[in-house]
C-alpha cells in the first residue's frame, strides 16, 4: 500500500441505522470510498420511536453483510485496511454491542488496530468528509438523541457551551408528530404539514428563551401541544396549523439560542476570523431551520456549513473518518474497551438532564 494512503473501516450502529463505510486519506484530502446504509424506520414507524432490543437485533442481523458491502463498493479487499473504527457511544448499549464486537473481532482476526469513536466526535467532524476546515469552529448538534453547541477546538479538544436540559430536538419533532397521528419519524411530517398551515395559529411557550445562555428546553413544548391536542378535534386542518405553529416556534428558539452560542464563542475564541458554524445531526435537514440559520449568519457577519444530508444523519463515514484521525495520532484502543451509552463529547461539561436552573 501506499505510505501515503490511510484506509479505515468505520462503524455506526448507536441508533436506528446500521452502517459502513471506507474512508481513505491521501496527501491531506478525504475521499469516501463507499458509505452502506441501512435505516430501520420500518421496523421502528409501528412504535411512534425507536425500540432499543429491535434495533440491536436488526443491527446483528446485517451487520456482517453491510461490511462485506461496503469493502466490495470500495473495490478492496481487508488487507488494504489500515485500521477498524466502530461507533462506541454515546447510543443504545444493544446497538453499540453490535457495532464494537464486529470491528473487535474483525481487529483481532486482522491483526489491525481497533478505535473507539465517540459518535459526537464523528458528527462534530463530518463536515471535512465533504470540504476542509480550519480549527475551531462551532458545532450544532441537532438530532434525534442530542442537542448541543460545542467548540471544536482542535482535534479531541472539545468545549461544551449549550445543551438541552431534557428532550432533544429531534424528539421534539418525533412527540408533536405522534401526538398530530403522523408518522414516525416525525421531522420531515411536520416540515411537509408546516408548509400547508398557519404559523399564528397557536401560541407555542418557548422555554428559557429569556435567558442569555446557549441551552435548550422542548419538554415544556410537547406538553402544551398535548394539551391542545387534547381540545381539539385532530383534522387535517388542525395538523397543520400545529406543524406551522411548531415549526415557527422551534425556528425562532433555534435562531435565538444559535445568536446566544456565537456570542458565547466569541468571549472564548479571540480572533478575527469569520466565525464558521457546523450544523449537524438529522434535524439539520429541516429547511426551515436551515433559512433562520442563514438569515442568522447575514446578521452576525458569520457562516453557517451544512454537510449533505447523507452526513447529516448517522452514517459509517463519519465514524471512519474520525477513526482515520485518530489513527494518525496513534489512538487505538485496547480489545477490553466498553461501550459507553453515555459519553459526553467535552468531558468537563455538566450534566444537565433535569437541571431546573440554568446558568450562564
Ligand atoms: O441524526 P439522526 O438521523 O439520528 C440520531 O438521532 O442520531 O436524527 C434523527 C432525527 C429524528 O428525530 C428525525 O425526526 C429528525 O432527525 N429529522 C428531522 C428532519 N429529518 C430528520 N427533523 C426536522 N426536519 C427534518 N426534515
Ligand atoms: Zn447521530
Amino acid at each position: 500500500m501506499n505510505n501515503k494512503k490511510i484506509r479505515v473501516l468505520g462503524i455506526e450502529s448507536s441508533c436506528d441505522e446500521t452502517s459502513v463505510s471506507v474512508v481513505e486519506k491521501s496527501n491531506g484530502d478525504y475521499k469516501v470510498l463507499s458509505n452502506v446504509v441501512k435505516s430501520q424506520i420500518e421496523i421502528h414507524k409501528f412504535y411512534g420511536g425507536v425500540v432499543p432490543e429491535l434495533a440491536a437485533r436488526a443491527h446483528s442481523d446485517i451487520i456482517d453483510k453491510l461490511i462485506v458491502m461496503a469493502l466490495s463498493d470500495a473495490k478492496l479487499s481487508f488487507k488494504n485496511i489500515n485500521a477498524i473504527s466502530a461507533t462506541a457511544g454515546p447510543g443504545l448499549l444493544g446497538g453499540l454491542l453490535v457495532g464494537v464486537v464486529a470491528a473487535k473481532t474483525l481487529s483481532y482476526i486482522l491483526n489491525k488496530p481497533f478505535i473507539a469513536i465517540n459518535h459526537l466526535e464523528g458528527h462534530a467532524l463530518s463536515i471535512k468528509l465533504e470540504r476542509s476546515i480550519e480549527y475551531p469552529y462551532l458545532l450544532l448538534l441537532v438530532s434525534g438523541g442530542h442537542t448541543e453547541f460545542t467548540i471544536i477546538k482542535g482535534f479531541n479538544s472539545y468545549k461544551r457551551i449549550g445543551t438541552t436540559i431534557d428532550d432533544a430536538l429531534g424528539e421534539a419533532f418525533d412527540k408533536t408528530a405522534r401526538l398530530l397521528n403522523l408518522d414516525y419519524p416525525g421531522g420531515p411530517q411536520i416540515e411537509k404539514y408546516a408548509k400547508l398551515g398557519d404559523k399564528n395559529r397557536f401560541k407555542l411557550p418557548m422555554p428559557l428563551m429569556n435567558e442569555k445562555n446557549a441551552h435548550f428546553s422542548f419538554a415544556g413544548l410537547k406538553s402544551a401541544i398535548a394539551n391542545i391536542v387534547a381540545k381539539h378535534r385532530c383534522t387535517e386542518k388542525f395538523k397543520k396549523d400545529m406543524a406551522a405553529s411548531f415549526q415557527e416556534t422551534v425556528n425562532r428558539i433555534i435562531f435565538k439560542k444559535s445568536q446566544n452560542a456565537i456570542r458565547a464563542y466569541k468571549k472564548i475564541i479571540k480572533n478575527n476570523k469569520k466565525i464558521k458554524i457546523v450544523v449537524a445531526g438529522g434535524v439539520a435537514a429541516n429547511k426551515g431551520i436551515r433559512k433562520s440559520l442563514k438569515r442568522l449568519g447575514e446578521i452576525e457577519d458569520c457562516e453557517f456549513l451544512f454537510p449533505s444530508i447523507k452526513y447529516c444523519t448517522d452514517n459509517g463515514a463519519m465514524i471512519a473518518l474520525a477513526g482515520i484521525e485518530r489513527f494518525e495520532r496513534n489512538k487505538f484502543n485496547k480489545l477490553s474497551f466498553k461501550p459507553r451509552p453515555r459519553w459526553p463529547l467535552d468531558k468537563n461539561a455538566v450534566f444537565m438532564k433535569g437541571k431546573r436552573t440554568v446558568e450562564g
